[in-house]
């Protein structure tokens, strides 16, 4: 199979044979790293450019790492500081970027489908970063690859999925690979936090805590988003930590030795305990590690698709 995809902006129009391709070169590009010399000729001469209109540590590091060790340049764009205060708009300034000669644009944005417009409006590849509620392609992948590393494989897996998924790209994009990948996800947070018809993606819902860790092979505990809190509908903190916190006294109550996953930034002390954060089910770091291999697979795959000229998009 041929990745053609010159763009990566979600994992709902991806084929599971596509995910796995990801994965498949995501792994190569851990062992590059596992070298004395972390660094390949993959995208010498290349340009890339992350433009986040949201703050972010792990995403845009990552990024900027990864295209590092394919020896792109990089140039990050905090738009505080750009012509963005001015009122250029989003078309606008990646066309900007398009005619500094810049290659992709990686692009974190508050606005839903902010990725999807960028894309239809450059010639250069756009690789979604997360866009408000809808996606975060490559967190996802991050988190299936970290899954598969630790466990072996994805298909008949059992993943709960628990916090604030109304809100969060990362529940969603994690549900369409999982799935796709033969998974088993449950989702669980309080009903004001869980979508409509969320069932039609293929999930089970529940509303404990405990049945939803009873059989799963892993928990994916998701950052309540306050900021997002609009209508000031969110369980008081304290609450939601008694009700639905993962603990050290919830994991010990489980048969299963279950793997602990969380996408950052923790909240400790509402939807994780310090414990459970740095204890031994934990793979929270290693997450954060496998995405620099993962996104050097996404930025290569998409660079040799526009160099190929069989795009899709
Ligand atoms: N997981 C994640 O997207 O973290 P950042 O917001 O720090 O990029």
């Amino acid at each position: 199979m041929t990745w053609l995809r010159k763009h990566l902006l979600g994992l709902q129009e991806l084929s599971r044979e596509e995910i796995e391709m990801v994965l498949a070169s995501a792994d190569s590009f851990k062992e590059v790293l596992a070298r004395a010399i972390k660094k390949v000729p993959a995208l010498r001469g290349k340009t890339v450019v992350n433009l986040f209109y949201e703050p972010s540590t792990r995403t845009r590091v990552s990024f900027e790492v990864a295209a590092k060790r394919l020896s792109a340049d990089v140039i990050n764009i905090a738009v505080e500081t750009s012509s963005v205060k001015k009122g250029e708009s989003l078309i606008d300034t990646g066309r900007n970027i398009q005619a500094l000669r810049a290659d992709i644009i990686v692009l974190r944005h508050n606005s839903s489908g902010a990725a999807l417009l960028l894309s239809r409006n450059v010639d250069i590849s756009v690789v979604n970063a997360g866009d408000g509620w809808h996606e975060h392609p490559t967190q996802a992948l991050l988190d299936i690859f970290t899954l598969k590393e630790k466990l072996g494989r994805i298909e008949g897996l059992k993943v709960t999925i628990v916090g604030d998924i109304a809100h969060s790209r990362v529940a969603r994009s994690n549900i369409w690979g999982l799935t796709k990948l033969g998974a088993k996800v449950t989702v669980c947070a309080p009903q004001m936090l869980i979508p409509a018809k969320i069932e039609e993606l293929g999930v089970r819902v529940s509303y404990d805590i405990d049945e939803a860790l009873k059989a799963a092979d892993a928990v994916n505990v998701l950052r309540m988003q306050f900021e997002r809190d609009e209508g000031n509908a969110f369980p008081r903190q304290v609450e939601y930590f008694k009700n639905y916190g993962i603990t050290q006294e919830r994991l010990e109550k489980l048969k299963n030795n279950i793997l602990v996953m969380h996408p950052g930034p923790l909240n400790r002390g509402i939807e994780i305990s310090a414990e459970v954060a740095d204890g031994e089910n934990s793979v929270i770091l290693e997450q954060v590690t496998n995405g620099i291999a993962v996104r050097m697979a996404v930025l290569f795959l998409v660079a040799q698709a526009k160099e190929k000229n069989e795009t899709t998009h």
